[in-house]
């Protein structure tokens, strides 16, 4: 029996429906196999710019960093648009990444069986997807000095990496790639890019202690293209904070949809796991988010964080198994074909777990 400490951070548009699924899951897991819950919820994004002026209250921050790990939704509020760069809910999230030295983002990407018509890919392609993106999370262009000068008439943000920083990333990226294909991908833009050559040069060092697994270098834009054309090249796909967030929504597609997909943020001592997928203010409150991306979320924190890996299969198995019983939700039903909302959904997938 295991005490499980989770900080919950619903946050903005769907992310407090997604967040209930995740919940409901939990509760059953916990009851399942006799664990403790404690689930604490704090606020992020915008609402919590709403209700504490700053879209990382205090509160919210310490109680992330005295928790075992902390489960996001979303953040983001076309009502943001307009506040500076460090009320805006986005900020937020990027300085809670920071806090808790979450430098490392694992994203991975497979089609399960029964999504393959819903992806953008042929069959036999989306069949063969099945890589994870190892994304810095804490560093790169998104943290660079930034801001709009000549009175507004020009703007910058800049990109830099250190070693270190690239080098503790690389380690987590050929890690990872040891428990699957041996083969990492490092993406980068070396052609044009001063950060790109010492990224590119940093992996090349760091794959000299790695020397059963392969490395191979790609610039991004080729990446772009090869992740629709021959996805099942990629195993390990190791690259920086904005690149991957870009090449994310791509494997969303090839995928099917960016309500699939999850993530762990990990690094520091308390591990953050988000689905990759926004608020989608679009759908928000409407009942007809995929809670998947989260359900995988909160599987990887059940890995990561508590290392619980028979209750994290056993959310994996439901979510295939509902799938593969034939029921979606609205983003992944061909068209005609009937969907169940994020509740209806999740019931489903809480009963494949009894
Ligand atoms: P988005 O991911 O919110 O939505 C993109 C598209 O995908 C929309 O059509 C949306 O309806 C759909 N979609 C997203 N999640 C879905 C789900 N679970 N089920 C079904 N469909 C889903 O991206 P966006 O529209 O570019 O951004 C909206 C806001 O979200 C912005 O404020 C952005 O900054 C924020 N955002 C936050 C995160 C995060 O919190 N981690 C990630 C990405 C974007
Ligand atoms: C993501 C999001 C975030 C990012 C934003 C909301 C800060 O797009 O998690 O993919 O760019 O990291
Ligand atoms: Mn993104």
């Amino acid at each position: 029996m295991a005490t499980l400490n989770i900080v919950l951070l619903p946050g903005d548009g769907v992310g407090p429906e997604v967040c209930h699924s995740a919940v409901r899951v939990l509760e059953r897991i916990a009851s399942r196999y006799q664990h403790d819950l404690e689930i604490e919820e704090q606020l992020i994004g915008y609402v919590a710019w709403e209700a504490a002026g700053s879209p990382l209250p205090e509160a919210t921050l310490t109680a992330c960093l005295n928790a075992d790990a902390a489960l996001l939704g979303a953040v983001g509020d076309p009502r943001a648009n307009e506040l500076t760069p460090l009320d805006r809910p986005e900020g937020g999230l990027l300085a809670l990444r920071k806090a808790l030295g979450a430098y490392a983002n694992l994203r991975p990407a497979k089609v399960d069986p029964s999504l393959v018509s819903s992806s953008a890919l042929k069959p036999e392609l989306a069949s063969s997807v099945d890589f994870v993106i190892v994304r810095e999370l804490t560093g790169g262009i998104y943290y660079g000095e930034s801001g709009v000068v000549e009175g507004g008439a020009a703007a910058f943000d800049t990109m830099k990496y250190s070693v270190a920083e690239i080098e503790r990333l690389a380690r987590v990226g050929f890690d990872v790639a040891r428990t699957r294909r041996s083969a990492v991908t490092s993406i980068d833009k070396a052609n044009v890019l001063e950060v790109s050559r010492l990224w590119r040069s940093t992996v090349e060092s760091v794959a000299v202690d790695y020397p059963d697994v392969t490395v191979n270098h790609m610039f991004v834009d080729r990446a772009a293209m090869e992740l629709v054309l021959a996805p099942s090249q990629f195993d390990v796909i190791l690259t920086g904070n904005m690149f991957g967030d870009i090449l994310s929504d791509e494997a969303a597609a090839v995928c099917g949809t960016l309500g699939v997909l999850g993530s762990a943020c990990i690094g520091g001592e308390v591990g953050l796991y988000e689905p990759v997928h926004g608020s989608a203010p679009d759908i928000a409150g409407k009942d007809l988010a995929n809670p998947i991306g989260v359900l995988v979320s909160t599987s990887m924190m059940l890995r990561h964080s508590f290392g619980l890996h028979t209750e994290a299969d056993a959310i994996d198995r439901a979510i295939s198994q509902v799938l593969a019983d034939g029921l979606r939700t609205a983003d992944t039903a061909s068209p005609g074909e009937s969907s169940l909302g994020t509740r209806a959904f999740t019931d489903a997938i809480v009963e494949a777990l009894s």
